[in-house]
């Protein structure tokens, strides 16, 4: 465990993630709400199970109209959650355990609370008239997507108030700021040194890529979004070096990539990798795995020091806006037979269930997003098979309360559980008497005991964070294989998955020198020796997964 004051700059590239939503993990005071609280009650269970950072997402003073993401005071802790004083004892909590904590900054938008909105729509000449962007017309931007279809019909929202329109890409409650002010760009690094300042390790850059729109562009990545981040992340590094940005930016690969900036002018350390992501559920459902080879080979190179975030869910929906039309469609077959489960462009569904709460499944996914390039991000729960509730509203599916015992509540809570903000998952399979840490703890065989055991074997292996990854070519079509290899001591570790449902015979080629010993890394057993031509034969069981050591 690396002590919080000595760790690298880069400490992020070797980390495992895990998003929790304050209000989803653990209620202390009873009144159905998690807590900071709670969560520092449980630093000790993300320690044990092997986490190296949190990702919390905001827990700011806010209405809660979109799960805390309509912020009206960035500088307040939302009384629901605690107080400021309970942040910091969190802070200093996870820091005392070599863990580092990475907040949301929410930036594109405000909730329609917050005081710059207010002032802004009670006086155009006021200081904060120009702090949103403002119209006569709705029919500016046109060429801009919505990115809430469920709800909104458009990007322009009418405000009774100032007799004018509102920009805004998410709900009509939240509305765009204005980043053509540079007052806004002040007011907004005043809310990074604030948390800086504190000791925050890293920002998740919430809707990044809407910064700025113009009559020209689609609202999406436009070059002045890019020259702001760069400032941004010039003022971290040199008043809060180490600190780390993270991109969410839900684009194409070659528009990914502009996130972490250029050598001259770097952007974000991290980006989240959404390309990748829907094709491995494709493999998983379908046993193709063209789709998934072709987005790692394809993979652009990113600058040193960067790293790719790397996912299975989060607490949105499974997006779906990155793949083809008849992709897309494809995926809605295999993953959300029932209408209840499409929300927006994407699915509203856990992990568990969407593998159909299939171990083989649910271990083949999580060992290949724990050896893809970059830093894996943990969604909470999914390291004990957690379900769902596809009734709740929006993305309230996968935000059910963390089930940490077999009672009706969970654990979550002393409170009535019909009074917790969400209530608890009930559907057969997902009980809390049938998925709960408690007895997965206990039951060496459990998923979180497995889950446990891998983020051990990837932080023992060093390669997997740091190192650089070679596609290798297989002659069966549901067999993907990858070398990571280390740049710098440790040794190369072949990665190898059979999506198929039946055993496969496989032919790897191209794994490395003639005569190098595999060696299963979970277990040591001997598997056998590269061949002359630099491949090898090997028989993979149906549906399964294999790390190899090559020396
Ligand atoms: C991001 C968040 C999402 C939120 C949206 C608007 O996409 O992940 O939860 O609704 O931004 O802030
Ligand atoms: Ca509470």
């Amino acid at each position: 465990m690396n002590d919080a004051s000595s760790s690298p700059l880069d400490w992020y590239r070797s980390a495992v993630f895990y998003e929790v939503m304050v209000r989803s993990f653990r209620d202390t005071n009873g009144d159905g709400y998690g807590d900071l609280a709670g969560m520092s009650e449980k630093l000790d269970y993300l320690s044990w199970l092997g986490i190296d950072a949190v990702w919390l997402p905001p827990f700011f003073a806010s209405p809660l109209r979109d799960g805390g993401y309509d912020i009206s005071d960035y500088t307040a802790v939302n009384p629901l959650f605690g107080t400021m004083e309970q942040f910091d004892a969190l802070l200093d909590g996870a820091h005392a355990r070599g863990m580092k904590v990475v907040i949301d900054l929410v930036i594109n938008h405000t909730s329609d609370q917050h005081v710059w909105f207010q002032e802004s729509r009670r006086d155009p000449n006021g200081p904060f008239g120009d702090f949103y962007l403002w119209s006569g017309t709705n029919e500016r931007f046109e060429n801009v997507r919505i990115i809430f279809t469920d709800t909104e019909d458009s990007n322009w929202a009418w405000d009774d108030e100032r007799k004018q329109y509102y920009w805004h890409r998410f709900f009509s409650h939240q509305p765009d700021l204005n980043y053509d002010n540079p007052a806004v760009h002040e007011a907004v690094f005043d809310v990074v040194r604030f948390w800086a300042k504190k000791g925050v390790d890293g920002f998740r850059l919430d809707a990044i890529p809407y910064l700025y729109v113009s009559d020209e562009g689609n609202g999406e990545s436009e070059p002045p979004t890019h020259a702001f981040i760069a400032r941004l992340r010039a003022m971290l590094d040199t008043e809060f070096p180490g600190r780390m940005l993270v991109a969410e930016a839900n684009q194409l690969p070659r528009q990914v990539v502009e996130y972490f900036g250029t050598p001259d002018a770097p952007e974000c350390n991290m980006a989240f990798n959404f390309p990748v992501m829907p094709y491995i559920f494709w493999a998983l459902a379908s046993g193709e795995t063209t789709g998934l080879r072709g987005t790692l080979t394809e993979l652009p190179e990113i600058q040193g020091g960067s790293a790719w975030g790397v996912f299975l869910r989060n607490h949105d929906e499974l997006t779906l806006e990155m793949v083809t039309e008849a992709e897309r469609a494809t995926m809605y077959e295999l993953y959300a037979p029932e209408p209840r489960m499409k929300v927006n462009v994407g699915i509203r569904r856990r992990l568990a269930p969407l593998l159909d709460n299939r171990r083989d499944k649910l271990e083949v996914a999580n060992a290949l997003l724990l050896c893809l390039p970059g830093s894996p991000f943990l969604y909470y729960g999914d390291e004990i098979g957690m379900g769902d509730n596809i009734w709740l509203d929006d993305r309230d599916a996968s935000r059910t309360p963390m089930q940490w015992d077999a009672s009706a509540s969970g654990g979550f809570s002393h409170a009535d559980p019909s009074s917790f903000y969400l209530p608890v998952v009930t559907s057969e399979g997902f009980t809390t008497a049938e998925v709960n840490v408690e007895e997965q703890r206990a039951d060496p065989d459990s998923l979180l005991n497995w889950t446990k055991a891998i983020l051990e074997l990837r932080h023992r292996l060093g390669v997997m964070g740091t190192g650089s990854t070679r596609v290798l070519t297989t002659d069966h079509p549901s067999v993907l294989a990858f070398v990571r290899e280390p740049n710098g001591p440790g040794v190369p570790v072949l990665c190898a998955f059979n999506f198929s449902e039946n055993a496969a015979e496989v032919t790897i080629s191209g794994i490395g020198p003639a005569g190098a010993r595999l060696v299963n890394a979970r277990g040591g057993a001997e598997v056998g020796e590269v061949g002359e031509d630099e491949g090898m034969a090997l028989a993979l069981p149906a549906m399964s997964w294999h790390w190899l050591t090559v020396s």
